[in-house]
């Protein structure tokens, strides 16, 4: 039986990630800081399932503080490396320093242990790296360019993986999601907010028209990319991890709303700093090396993200 260590276990996608292994009949150990940058209990529930499983090993830890524990890293066929700040608008100013701890500092660290221990390391990368990408869709070999703190730390992140492998022979694999959603959604992301909003009957603030799209994969799609990255993926090798649903902030609020049979009370509001106006993800690269395609467009996803709040139930599926 194989174990892996997931860092960021307890988040949005390394909590579904842990779920994907357990399943799979993997063990595997978990190590999560419980950050501040959104409510414990959130994290408390998305790992809750997995906690009942002998399977399953929690280690609450600060990777920015300390490496792995050696009990961490005993017997385990890899690392998939999760634990990170995420979210562009919190990662300027005052915000910034813990965006250098969570993803700085403990990427550095995670790299020495994986490396000492000759272990794979699966890095969650981000297509903010690119920025304003200068081409659409972005290939892996554009220059990336990021437009915020947050990511200017996630090309320090994929910079320091190559250091570590060109030094240490660390082996290792970058993947640059595109904008993941799904059920346990960051509450801090758009769709979360939005399903928040649809529920309470509250207003929600878009920033900016509500023109920018995102390429949006579904958290089991990013998750099955992260897995046969550990199986399949090239020694210091760079993947997009693309959904190619690509759709505007006011498209994605029309296929909620007609999902969910409800009308979203809109207030725009100005640009965020640090919002890259489109991205969409050249996957070429990964589907043809790893096999990977995404399963799930947007609308289905959306309508489980629905389903998943237990409040509304979605268009085209009854409860009865
Ligand atoms: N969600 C997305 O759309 C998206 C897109 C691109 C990249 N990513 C990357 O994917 C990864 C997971 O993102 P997510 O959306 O699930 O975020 P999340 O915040 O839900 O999960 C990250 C987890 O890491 C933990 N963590 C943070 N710093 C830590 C530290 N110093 N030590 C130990 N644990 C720590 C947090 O407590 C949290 O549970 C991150 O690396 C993120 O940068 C996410």
């Amino acid at each position: 039986m194989s174990r892996y260590l997931v860092t960021g276990c307890a988040g949005f996608i390394g909590s579904t990630l842990v779920d994907a292994l357990l399943a799979d009949g993997c063990e595997v150990v978990g190590i999560d800081g419980f950050t501040d940058y959104y409510p414990r209990d959130r994290k408390d529930a998305a790992i809750a399932a997995a906690r009942s499983d002998p399977a399953f090993e929690l280690i609450e830890h600060d990777l920015g503080e300390a490496p792995p524990p050696p009990a961490a890293l005993e017997g385990v066929a890899g690392i998939f490396h999760l634990a990170a700040r995420p979210g562009v608008r919190a990662s300027w100013g005052a915000g910034f320093e813990p965006y250098l701890h969570d993803n700085a500092l403990a990427t550095h660290l995670v790299a020495e242990s994986a490396a000492d221990r000759g272990l794979r390391l699966v890095f969650a990368s981000s297509s903010s790296v690119y920025g304003d990408a200068l081409a659409h869709p972005t290939s892996e070999d554009a220059p990336p360019a990021p437009v915020s703190p947050y990511g200017v730390t996630k090309l320090t992140c994929e910079h320091l993986l190559g250091a570590h492998s060109r030094n240490f022979g660390l082996d290792y694999v970058a993947l640059r999601y595109f904008t993941v959603y799904g059920p346990r959604q960051r509450p801090d992301m758009a769709f979360a907010r939005i399903i928040e909003a649809l529920v309470a009957g509250s207003p929600f603030e878009v920033y900016g028209d509500g023109r920018q799209s995102r390429d949006f994969t579904f958290v089991q799609d990013a998750v099955a990319a992260t897995i046969a990255a550990m199986h399949k993926g090239a020694s210091a090798a760079t993947y997009n991890v693309g959904g190619g649903s690509e759709a505007t902030l006011r498209e994605s609020v029309a296929i909620l709303e007609e999902l969910s049979d409800r009308t979203l009370d809109v207030r725009y509001t100005k640009e965020a700093a640090g919002d890259v106006r489109r991205t969409l993800a050249d996957t070429r690269r990964i589907r043809g090396e790893l096999g990977w395609e995404p399963a799930v467009e947007l609308r289905a996803g959306l309508a489980s993200m629905l389903e998943a709040t237990g409040a509304i139930v979605p268009a085209g599926r009854d409860n009865g």
